[in-house]
């Protein structure tokens, strides 16, 4: 594996000569976040050696290297989920390909359910923890000491400042933002009502099927990490509302003005 990543690194250093700071992982229904960036590469996942290629709807699979003010980013359009039949370490194969790419900070984006009754349709969450309950850990097996320890603290997955600066940021330009608990479950099914009630007992606020295997490897690196989710949908017991892939989409690229712009100027401006 770590020869795997250096040859992937060694590819798009050479094909791009680009050092980004930044890694944007951009969930379903948020792609468009690209707008934002000045671009100067994009890199197809089909180009790229080793990388998985994405099948999901509403995915694009490229990386795209740029700016965002003066701050150099690489983002992900399109990410891979356990739930297509990738592994743990194809899921997250990106995000050590990033941090040998010079990325010491990760933003991820996803679409959620939300279980937490003060959340509704389009509520953007400041992810501030996670519960891993996806049934393979990207951690599993024979550790190799160069990308980090065996055993890694998980006290701070989300980096408090990074929160700090969104909320603030948040406020001055009026977006409201909660902050909440993702459960990562595999999916692809949605919950059942007795599932959304069970994700509420563990105290989570939302949960989907992405992101904690990014998160979990990324703070094997020591990458600082910053997740923003979007409810697309509400697993309330007295009301469940019909959801489908399509309805996520459509609540997602609602919000989606709103999650550009705090992940635009928490880039620019932390
Ligand atoms: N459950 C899991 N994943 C999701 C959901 C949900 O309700 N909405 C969007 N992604």
């Amino acid at each position: 594996m770590w020869e795997q990543v250096q040859e992937t690194v060694n590819y798009i250093k050479e094909k791009t000569g680009f050092t980004p700071e930044y890694g944007v992982i951009l969930g379903s229904g948020l792609g468009s976040f690209t707008d934002d960036i000045k671009i100067e590469h994009i890199l197809p996942y089909t180009e790229i050696p080793n990388f998985p290629v994405s099948t999901v709807q509403g995915h694009k699979g490229a990386l795209v290297f740029g700016t965002i003010g003066d701050k150099k980013v690489v983002a992900m359009q399109g990410r891979f989920h356990f739930y297509e039949g990738y592994d743990m370490k194809q899921v997250t194969f990106p995000v050590r390909v990033m941090k040998y790419l010079g990325v010491t900070k990760l933003v991820v984006s996803n679409a959620s359910g939300g279980v937490n009754p003060s959340y509704k349709v389009g509520s953007i969450v400041i992810i501030k923890d996670h519960i891993n309950m996806m049934p393979e850990h990207p951690l599993r097996g024979k550790n190799e000491e160069r990308f980090g320890p065996r055993f890694v603290n998980m006290s701070e997955p989300y980096s408090k400042a990074m929160m700090a600066k969104a909320k603030i940021l948040a406020a001055e330009n009026n977006v409201t933002v909660h902050d909440g608990i993702y459960l990562g479950l595999q999916g692809p099914t949605f919950e059942t009502l007795a599932e959304y009630k069970m994700v509420k007992i563990l105290g989570a606020d939302c949960v989907g099927m992405s992101t904690v295997p990014e998160v979990i490897v990324a703070r094997h690196m020591e990458m600082e990490c910053f997740g923003l989710s979007v409810i697309t949908d509400m697993g309330d017991e007295e009301n469940i509302e019909e959801v489908n892939h399509a309805e996520v989409l459509k609540a997602a690229q609602k919000a989606e003005p709103h999650v550009r712009l705090l992940i635009s100027e928490l880039i620019k401006n932390y």
